[in-house]
């Protein structure tokens, strides 16, 4: 997907919007998990007004984030929709006070501002009468103890038809979500795990979304049939196959917690997320909106901060393919789409100077992406003879530093080369 608009993105908004915010409990979990009983988990839609959801101010901050992409939940494993479907009563339209199409007026909002329109569908639906009609896989647990009553039959016994009944409900409101809602762009699916791929009806189900939109994208959690992977909360040591993004709470929790303050900074965020474009992915950073519709100050000064930073960096982030990798040079880094830019990140404020090892270009210039500031360098050792390139030493000091993250930018003479072996002897000289 290297051409895609997705690949080029870099930064999405992830939205945990729902019924869950009025409590401020776990999304869907909660009573899941037996935390609080479903019928007092869904006395939340009594509470839900959505009164001074003002879908601009979710547009504006979502600009200001740098975002290219929002994903929002249109319908989490609770079941609630938060658009007007007419294949089921439960949803925040015709079950809550607020009576909003909260899909609509946010898909007509991304439209407007050019933002990539995604929506966020649970595949599981755990108030769906006919959902907890069938076993991962078809396989009954050998302790009755172990079947949750919301996934699947507490007696052992399968009823194949309610489990296509579920199917064709599913496809009625995916069919909802992606014709009545203008163009959408991707589908971010949750919850394939309960089920096989084989009773989600892949690749068939796959191909029935792609025939209401060819140029739809839709991420991995499709049994291994999506177009993309997506890592979530625990950032990747190792690159993932492929595309990918990572999400990621703000605090730790994805719907609007009140307690929840344990809120990574802002400096925090930032390396996050150019660790993850360093390697090639994106990143997906969720905010839960309070069930009013505002969102929680400490969540937009990370946008807002994380906006302001990227604006000033632009170039090294978006259009950029992932980087040279630590053994080259510790701390992230990315390359221009032309490939005759490298961008560092420069993370801590260095002492004297940074390194970059097994560099093969001359280089043209060095400079501080932020400042405009040309840094000089030096090159020791290398054999030129052998191929083997020098050590290129950066002077940078701490005065030289951005507030947050450093962006040194180094522009070569042709497409990067590295060198990746190990070494040899230097069997003639030429010096
Ligand atoms: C998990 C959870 C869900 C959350 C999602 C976001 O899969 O089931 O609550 O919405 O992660 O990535």
């Amino acid at each position: 997907m290297n051409n895609c608009w997705f690949h080029k993105a870099k930064l999405g908004i992830f939205i945990h919007y729902g019924i869950y915010a009025v409590n401020g409990i776990g999304e869907s979990w909660s009573f899941y998990n037996g935390t609080i009983s479903y019928e007092d988990y869904m006395k939340q839609l009594d509470g839900f007004y959505a009164d001074k959801f003002h879908v601009s101010a979710w547009g504006d901050l979502i600009e200001r984030s740098g975002a290219k992409y929002a994903v929002l939940t249109a319908k989490h494993h609770d079941g609630v929709a938060l658009f007007d479907t007419r294949f089921s009563d439960l949803s925040v339209v015709k079950k809550t006070p607020a009576k909003r199409d909260i899909v609509k007026e946010y898909a007509e909002e991304m439209k407007k501002r050019g933002i990539h329109l995604g929506f966020y569908y649970s595949l599981i639906d755990w108030s769906h009468k006919d959902y907890a009609s069938v076993y991962a896989a078809g396989k009954v647990p050998d302790n009755p103890k172990e079947i949750n009553p919301f996934t699947s039959p507490v007696d052992g016994k399968e009823d194949p038809e309610k489990w296509r009944r579920f199917l064709d409900f599913n496809n009625n409101q995916l069919r909802e979500l992606l014709t009545n809602y203008g163009k959408v762009d991707l589908l971010w699916f949750d919850g394939d795990w309960e089920r096989s791929a084989g009773q989600w009806g892949l690749p068939g189900f796959k191909d029935y979304l792609k025939s209401l939109n060819p140029d739809l994208i839709i991420n991995s959690r499709l049994q291994g049939y999506g177009d993309y992977k997506t890592p979530e909360q625990g950032i990747p040591i190792t690159r993932p196959e492929g595309d990918w993004e990572f999400c990621t709470t703000i605090n730790g929790s994805w719907g609007y917690q009140p307690r929840d303050n344990q809120y990574k900074s802002l400096s925090q965020i930032l390396r996050i997320f150019c660790d993850c474009i360093s390697m090639g992915g994106n990143m997906l950073l969720d905010i839960g909106p309070r069930q009013d519709g505002t969102i929680d100050s400490r969540q937009e000064a990370i946008l807002s901060g994380l906006g302001s930073w990227i604006r000033e960096h632009e170039e090294a982030v978006y259009q950029t393919d992932e980087g040279i990798g630590t053994c080259y040079y510790l701390g992230g880094s990315t390359i221009s789409a032309d490939r005759e830019t490298l961008y560092l990140f420069v993370y801590d404020n260095p002492k004297e100077s940074i390194c970059l090892k097994g560099l093969c270009n001359l280089i043209k210039k060095i400079t501080v992406l932020h400042s405009g500031k040309e840094l000089p360098h030096e090159i020791h050792g290398g054999v030129p003879w052998f191929e083997i390139p020098g050590t290129t030493w950066i002077r940078l000091t701490a005065d030289d530093c951005h507030d947050l993250v450093t962006v040194v930018k180094v522009e070569l003479e042709g497409k990067i080369k590295m060198y990746g072996s190990s070494g040899e002897a230097v069997t003639h000289n030429e010096t």
